[in-house]
């Protein structure tokens, strides 16, 4: 059979319902979603359960997210009766940390906010990819000027070679809210208060009208190293 990297022409041709009925056939209980619970998330947990309710969907809690995070992964737990699978940071780790630096300490420097995420999101992934074939994300190329090279299927190098896959790659915010509407799913409140794109609260503000959807991410920091990590792309 051919390797998936040598289909991934024919896997980008794929709609987004296409590529997660692929995915659950060819990984089955392998693959699981990596959800944040913004508005993209919200899209692909839909389409998931639509496709079988068994289909795994995995949360990191930095332990900083919003409280309409929280009571967004109620809603969703209820609506779709799916037993979301949680993933903290290692409690010592977090206890070293806010007591050498303080618990806001990702204001101080680049360094100090990439410690926070690494201990609060990127050490959690490693745990939350253990065992699994492919991951699903909502990853889209128009969110951001270090997304425009994302492709719907990759090969995660950082993550031991397994396969990535970003349905929505291709999708505009439009795309993504008509969708909501239209099947009427759970989204996060915070999104009709400003919020385009939701990470950590101390690390996510409202934007204006008109400005960068991801402005509000890290918004002391220039926009090509607003990455946490969990999307770390070698060679682009
Ligand atoms: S981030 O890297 O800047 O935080 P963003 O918020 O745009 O990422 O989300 C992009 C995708 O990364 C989400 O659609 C989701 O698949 C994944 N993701 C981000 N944060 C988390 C999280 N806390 N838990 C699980 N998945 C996440
Ligand atoms: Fe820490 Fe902010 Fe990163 Fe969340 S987004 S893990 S609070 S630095």
């Amino acid at each position: 059979m051919e390797s998936i990297p040598a289909r991934s022409a024919e896997l980008e041709s794929k709609s987004a319902q296409e590529l997660l009925a692929w995915a659950l056939t060819e990984f089955r209980s392998r693959v699981a979603l990596a959800a944040s619970f913004g508005a993209e998330d919200v899209v692909l947990i839909d389409m998931l359960m639509k496709l079988s309710p068994t289909a795994r969907v995995f949360t990191l809690d930095t332990g900083r997210l919003s409280p309409e995070t929280y009571t967004l992964m109620e809603a969703i737990r209820e609506r779709y009766g799916l037993a979301i699978e949680v993933y903290f940071p290692q409690a010592e780790a977090v206890e070293a940390m806010v007591r050498e630096h303080g618990v806001n300490l990702f204001y101080k420097s680049i360094e100090h906010r990439k410690r926070c995420c690494g201990i609060r999101k990127i050490e959690p992934l490693g745990r939350a990819l253990q065992g699994l074939e492919a991951w699903l994300t909502g990853l889209r190329r128009e969110q951001a000027v270090t997304r425009t090279g994302v492709q719907k299927v990759e090969v995660d190098v950082e993550h031991g070679g397994i396969i990535k896959l970003n349905p929505l790659a291709d999708w505009t915010g439009d795309q993504v809210w008509a969708y909501i509407r239209a099947q009427d799913v759970p989204y996060n409140g915070l999104h009709d208060r400003g919020y385009p794109s939701i990470g950590c609260a101390p690390c996510t503000r409202a934007v204006g009208r008109g400005e960068d959807p991801r402005a509000g991410r890290w918004w002391w920091e220039s926009p090509d190293t607003k990455e946490c990590g969990l999307h770390v792309r070698s060679g682009r």
